[in-house]
């Protein structure tokens, strides 16, 4: 046999050995088998270095080190799931979906894998690119840290051009290894094996990512259509005759007793698996009726995910600490000897308010029950009064600000004790970290370490001593070298372009979210226009109350306020709404284009923003107030003045459901 010959034969031999491992979970080699053969075409390869393609199986051992990762646009968005937590949320579910495709339906329950999730292409049945998830419109190319996943198959057993979607992951054994490793190395240990299935795919030198034994499961496909299947059943079955890996605990239920009994089975046996699942995702079966349910602007209707409750924990309430937040909140949180929760430690939970730990008895000493919200934000639930010495100390919360020494006041209808002194340093750099944040202005390379600094530096007192930062003072700071100021100054910089609602939600106007912010943007275009809005607009803006009006105006009446504005624009902070709006062109055909359309009442199935975003993307223009220029009138229940009026000038009235038939899915868009 030739050289060339027998190249191509190990090949054949390795992808063979994979899909009957991976595929099909029937190993019939001995590893040992197939890493003698992988060293064999290595050595080929050293002597033909040009025969060695992306797709060879000597490439799952990485080598490339990347620059950076590239942003990939999903064709189909990736969608989240809605989530359930208990027997009746699944029943809601069950019963929308009856009421629109009828009692002849059946489910698939899956495995609800703990991972990340993941996007592959395939051309002509080649692996082509693979992706995350991101924000499941945009993503990031990480193509050579997939391939590395030997179940991740380079080529399909048939011509295929497919996108199909699943979840990458790192079995727990992998995990453990891992982990040990990095403590004898002295490295940070990963909380948990999705944080370091996550940063393993993360990385630009992809001979780490080959090196942490990861793994997939395939469950979806971006367009089933094109295989000529009926059922998603069918076209799981189908992913698995091409090679690809999917999760073989999956079963076909025709009621919800049966879908209960499957959650109940896996609640009990989900600790026997080699890979964490954090609860089980259900799903219409049949194609056709998906399509009939459609989805909301981010999860489909024809899903939703059973997560499994938080688990509880015991520990010792050592101490409870007190921390003044932006808003001057007193807010307790509850020093705890330091457990593993839901894959993390817990150290410290909040504890909310003072009432609440007079309600439930929290006292230092305590042994206390605790669990993670939401799966994410550690909470203490209650204390076990049976585990009492007497030694244990009731808590009282001071009458002075823990930080200024103000005194603390509690405003009508409010739980909470506040410090309203202005000048409260607390107060204020917790304002600051809010600004940078995430949501707010997005300054990379200044989290809370950061401006905790240069706030005791005194190099800033308020957001606008940002923007004066120098390069030289930046410089005198701890653990600030030349390369992370000059990053942090392109960050502070390039957030000077941000939309306004970036500005208005940073600001800290008290009541106005990150929604209301977006509202208010978007409405009002400018600061300047915002600032002479008086009460009245602004609460006929839908969605802005009183409260919010009210705060507003206050906001904007103080003169520091003005000062503080002037100053942002001196250094040219943008002050305008810059986000995305059709131009007329994008509009003509679209269903309303060029309509104003009014919202009133309380929407069922679509959030307020949801229903205005998609509005605008149609082409329409939602207005607050109903006139004779309004051309439709959505009409949610309870819906009041807006709709006599709307009836009084004759102006089509739709009810929401008429408007959701407008609506296309998500992905027509
Ligand atoms: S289906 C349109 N199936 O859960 C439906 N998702 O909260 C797309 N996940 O983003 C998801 N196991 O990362 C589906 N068997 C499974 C899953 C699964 C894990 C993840 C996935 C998704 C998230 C939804």
């Amino acid at each position: 046999m030739s050289e060339r010959n027998r190249y191509d034969e190990i090949i054949a031999k390795l992808e063979q050995y994979s899909y009957e491992y991976y595929a099909l979970d029937m190993p019939t080699v001995e590893d040992a088998v197939y890493d003698k053969l992988l060293h064999e075409l290595i050595a080929l390869e050293e002597k033909h270095p040009d025969w060695v393609t992306s797709d060879s199986p000597s490439q799952r051992i990485g080598g490339e080190v990347l620059e950076g990762f590239t942003k990939v646009a999903h064709k189909t968005p990736m969608l989240s799931l809605a989530n359930a937590f208990n027997e009746q949320d699944l029943l809601d579910f069950d019963r929308r979906v009856r009421e629109k495709v009828g009692d002849d339906r059946e489910y698939m329950c899956e495995l609800k894998i703990d991972g990340l999730a993941v996007s592959l292409e395939y051309d002509a049945g080649r692996y082509k690119r693979g992706a995350t998830r991101g924000d499941g419109t945009v993503g990031e190319d990480i193509t050579a840290n997939l391939r590395t996943i030997r179940s991740v198959p380079m080529k399909l057993k048939r011509d295929f051009s497919i996108e199909v979607r699943g979840e990458a992951f790192m079995p727990k054994e992998s995990f453990k290894k891992l982990n040990e490793k990095r403590e004898e190395e002295g490295l940070v240990l990963f909380a948990n094996p999705r944080n370091a299935a996550a940063g393993s795919l993360r990385q630009l030198d992809t001979k780490i990512a080959a090196s942490r034994n990861l793994d997939i499961f395939l469950y979806a496909v971006a367009d089933f259509g094109e295989m000529g299947v009926a059922k998603h059943s069918e076209g799981l079955d189908m992913l698995g005759e091409l090679g690809l890996r999917t999760n073989k605990e999956r079963e076909v239920c025709r009621t919800m007793d049966e879908v209960f009994a499957y959650i109940k089975k896996w609640t009990e046996k989900r600790t026997s698996l080699s890979y964490d699942i954090d609860g089980i995702v259900i799903k219409v079966n049949d194609l056709a009726q998906q399509n009939e349910l459609g989805a909301r602007v981010k999860t489909p209707r024809w899903a939703i995910a059973y997560k499994f409750p938080a688990e509880e924990v015991e520990t010792t309430l050592l101490d409870i600490e007190l921390s003044v937040g932006r808003t001057g909140v007193v807010t307790p949180t509850a020093i705890l000897n330091p457990v593993q929760v839901a894959g993390t430690t817990v150290g410290r939970a909040s504890l909310h308010n003072e009432d609440l730990i007079h309600e439930k008895d929290i006292r230092i000493g305590d042994t206390v029950v605790i669990k993670k919200a939401g799966d994410i934000i550690p909470e203490v639930i209650r204390s076990i009064k049976e585990n009492r010495t007497g030694s244990e100390e009731p808590f009282q919360m001071p009458k002075v600000c823990p930080d200024c020494g103000s005194e603390l006041v509690r405003l009508e209808d409010e739980v909470a004790l506040r410090c309203i002194n202005p000048k409260c340093k607390a107060q204020i750099k917790e304002g600051l970290i809010h600004f940078v944040s995430r949501n707010a202005m997005n300054i990379d390379g200044l989290g809370e370490k950061v401006i905790t600094q240069l706030f005791s530096h005194q190099l800033i007192s308020d957001v606008a001593d940002l923007f004066s930062l120098s390069k030289e003072k930046l410089l005198e700071l701890e653990r600030m070298g030349e390369k992370s100021v000059s990053n942090l100054l392109a960050s502070i910089e390039a957030s000077k372009q941000n939309s306004l609602e970036r500005l208005l939600f940073g600001l800290g106007i008290r009541h106005v979210g990150e929604k209301a912010a977006r509202t208010l943007a978007l409405e009002f275009d400018t600061m300047d226009a915002l600032r002479q809005a008086d009460k009245e607009t602004l609460q006929n803006t839908a969605d802005i109350g009183e409260k919010m009006a009210d705060s507003i105006v206050t906001y904007f009446e103080n003169e520091e306020v003005h000062e503080l504005l002037a100053e942002l624009k001196s250094y040219g902070v943008n002050m305008a709404y810059t986000g995305p709006r059709l131009s007329e062109e994008d509009t003509e055909d679209l269903v309303f284009s060029g309509k104003k359309v009014v919202l009133t009442g309380k929407l069922e199935k679509l959030t307020r923003d949801e229903a205005k975003s998609l509005i605008m993307k149609l082409g329409g223009d939602v207005s607050s107030s109903v006139s004779k220029k309004t051309d439709i009138v959505v009409a949610g229940s309870d819906a009041g003045s807006k709709l006599e009026k709307a009836n009084e000038l004759g102006i089509p009235v739709w009810s929401e459901e008429e408007l959701m038939e407008y609506l296309p899915d998500e992905g027509e868009l």
